[in-house]
């Protein structure tokens, strides 16, 4: 067996034909900045998340640096940010200016509770990721951060289709930033993002923002930047979009057969909640002390995994921090995702089963 931990190119071939038409149809236009691709895309997602406004950009880094400047941060400030993950998170703090507080997770990456001891007078935001697509308890976390007078930026990037009390990932805090990168569950053929707000204020800024702070053509109203959308993008977004719900649902059907499986296995922790609907199923992060021995294992059967994240950000050179990390840490150390997209043919997912269970029963 051969089975790639994600490969993209397996997409079927209908669904590459869809996706060659709506190039076509684009390239017909000769509009490739904006347009009614964009439009559509922004109107779909506010639909489908239920959020006031959807501002498409170039990438989630982007969008998640739009969110902190339209919120007026910068130099001087404090964002707390967690101890794992994507380093977009705290990279975005940086480029604005302010500085990241680091904050160590649950067992699950998500931020701890208890990261309002983290607050001091400089504070300006929080930044709770969905990590893995898992959701943080946002009804709390919103709570705590108001009584505070504090804002909340949810980085959202691997949480879309996420929901919680029949809420969207995104639309909790002031800014939700998502990402459209080719890995996520809705993933372009290249680089795109997303900050959903429900404040028109908020929603207006982050538009003049990622369009060199112009409403209107030769107008510029502030200090912006270009992080503009490509149309293609949007185009091939709103193809994918289509069958979004239908990848969620296969996503779901494998993560349960996993975890019928996996259940009882001594040594192994799985993923909490990933077939409730405050989890979309990205990733499916499995927790062992003997994660190198089990991917070195599964890779030598021709399974391949990938490890989301095997460094904390407090450990890395720009953003060193001392600090008690301890899970975050440990999730680095022990934390394997296993595949988990909807490429994955039965066969393969009956023999990841079979070789999980085996290495656990035998090696
Ligand atoms: C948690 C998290 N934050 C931010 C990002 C940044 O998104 P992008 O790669 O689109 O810049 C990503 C995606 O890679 C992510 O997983």
């Amino acid at each position: 067996m051969n089975i790639p931990f994600l490969e993209l190119s397996r997409m079927e071939e209908s669904l590459k034909d869809r996706l060659k038409n709506r190039f076509s149809e684009v390239l017909d236009t000769g509009i490739f900045s904006g347009g009614k691709e964009v439009i559509q895309f922004e109107a779909s997602v506010s639909q489908f998340l239920n959020s006031f406004h959807s501002v498409s950009c170039a990438n989630g880094t982007d969008a998640l640096e739009l969110a902190l400047r339209a919120l007026g941060i910068g130099s001087g400030d404090e964002v707390i940010v967690p101890a794992m993950t994507w380093v977009s998170t705290a990279e975005a703090v940086v480029l604005v200016g302010a500085k990241p507080i680091f904050w160590d997770t649950d067992s699950q990456g998500l931020i701890r509770s208890d990261w309002e001891k983290a607050v001091t007078n400089k504070t300006k935001a929080v930044i709770p990721v969905h990590l893995y697509g898992k959701m943080a308890e946002m009804m709390t976390l919103t709570k705590q951060a108001k009584s505070l007078g504090i804002f909340v930026v949810e980085d959202a990037a691997q949480a879309f289709g996420s929901f919680q009390d029949g809420k969207a990932a995104g639309t909790w805090g002031e800014v939700g930033c998502m990402s459209f990168y080719p890995t996520k569950n809705l993933g372009a053929l290249g680089e795109a993002g997303m900050c959903l707000t429900q404040d028109s204020g908020l929603a207006e800024k982050i538009r003049l923002l990622l369009n060199h702070g112009q409403p209107f053509r030769d107008q510029h109203e502030m200090v912006g930047r270009n992080s503009r959308i490509d149309t293609l993008q949007a185009a091939f977004l709103n193809v994918f979009l289509e069958d979004f719900q239908e990848n969620q649902r296969k996503r779901k059907v494998i993560a349960k057969q996993y975890l019928d499986a996996f259940s009882g296995i001594d040594g192994l922790s799985l993923p909490l909640d990933i077939l409730n609907e405050n989890h979309n199923a990205h990733l499916f992060v499995i927790q062992s002390e003997r994660r190198d021995e089990l991917k070195a294992f599964l890779a030598r059967q021709g399974v391949g995994t990938a490890i989301h994240y095997p460094k904390i950000l407090p450990d890395m050179k720009p953003y060193r921090t001392e600090g008690d990390f301890s899970n975050a840490r440990r999730l680095a150390n022990e934390g394997l995702s296993i595949p988990l997209n909807p490429y994955l043919k039965e066969a393969e997912v009956d023999f990841i089963l079979d070789q999980l269970t085996r290495f656990f029963r035998t090696e």
